[in-house]
């Protein structure tokens, strides 16, 4: 642990900024500890649904040299089991969880809401806007302001806990939508879910790397998106923000940081180097600190906002 890099989030205190978001790895009991131990602050789980799905078959991973695509085609094991990893991690760590849900409708988020509701866990995400299951669920909900309002509204009437709405970069105009879930009651919101989606080819098969043809892209070369829309996010919205895209390095934290996020998520760079990446991050974060004479990550600047317009 490393005061200098303590957060104050949504009303907790959180020993690092490094957040595991939903889906990188298995939700299993030993891999949210290792996040941890690795120094994570705050770990998510898997997105969960009502019931347990296999997801997309192989391959699920296609990468290429400015990231990856995924198309889990959100495996997980239910709400019920996914709850039960979560209450075990919850037995022997006290480092904040992030429960992830994902449903199509605004019954299934109520059912989900109110069962991570009575979890340990402290905060809960909604997964809005998985790009990867067009064929089963058609656009994804983010898409829509009036969706993500009534899908907030209602799961804010089933939970005490905090609520993280995460929202999708695949849109024209991201602040209608960011609106939206703040009027709703959203606390924070999570920017951004993967790009796209995208596709690429075997040439060699003559056929798309992916079994599900496109996936969600991610890994660096989303990261000027991700910081752009957190920056105009940031500038117009009040709501906390964990900014997830491309970030494998301390200084893409600081950049996260200066944009306007509060906590930044690593997902592909942990695909890519394994969880001790977070290790180096925090050296990393440490050394600019240190370099240029900031004690603590908060008082490091935010760049300054764009003018809020009416
Ligand atoms: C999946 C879900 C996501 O939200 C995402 O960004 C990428 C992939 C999935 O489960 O397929």
């Amino acid at each position: 642990m490393h005061k200098r890099l303590k957060i104050k989030f949504l009303g907790s205190e959180i020993d690092s900024p490094i957040v595991l978001p939903a889906g990188v790895m298995d939700m299993s009991f030993s891999s949210l500890q290792d996040a941890i131990i690795n120094g994570a602050g705050i770990v998510t789980s898997k997105s969960l649904t009502v019931q347990p799905r296999a997801g997309h078959e192989g391959p699920v991973v296609a990468e290429f040299e400015g990231g990856m695509l995924n198309a889990m085609g959100l495996c997980n094991p239910g709400i019920d089991d996914g709850l039960k990893e979560i209450e075990q991690f919850k037995t022997n760590f006290a480092a904040p969880v992030i429960v992830s849900i994902f449903a199509t409708n605004v019954h299934d988020f109520m059912q989900l809401a109110k069962k991570v509701d009575h979890s340990s866990a402290e905060f809960l995400e909604l997964n809005l806007s998985c790009p990867n299951v067009f064929d089963e669920f058609g656009i994804p909900l983010a898409a829509s302001p009036q969706q993500v309002f009534e899908i907030i509204k209602a799961v804010k009437e089933m939970t005490s806990k905090p609520v993280i709405a995460k929202l999708s970069p695949n849109v024209h105009a991201i602040i209608p939508i960011a609106e939206s879930a703040q009027k709703a009651g959203a606390d924070a919101l999570c920017l951004i879910n993967t790009v796209g989606p995208g596709m690429l080819i075997d040439i060699r098969m003559r056929k798309p790397i992916l079994k599900n043809k496109f996936g969600g892209m991610s890994g660096p070369c989303i990261k000027p998106i991700a910081l752009k829309l957190i920056y105009e996010v940031h500038s117009k919205i009040g709501l906390p923000i964990i900014g997830t895209g491309g970030v494998q390095s301390g200084e893409d934290v600081i950049e996260m940081w200066m944009a306007g996020a509060s906590l930044v998520g690593v997902g592909t760079a942990v695909h890519y180097n394994g969880m001790n990446i977070f290790t180096k991050i925090k050296q990393e974060i440490i050394q600019f600190l240190e370099d240029q004479n900031y004690h603590l990550l908060m008082d490091v600047p935010r760049l300054p906002s764009q003018v809020r317009e009416k």
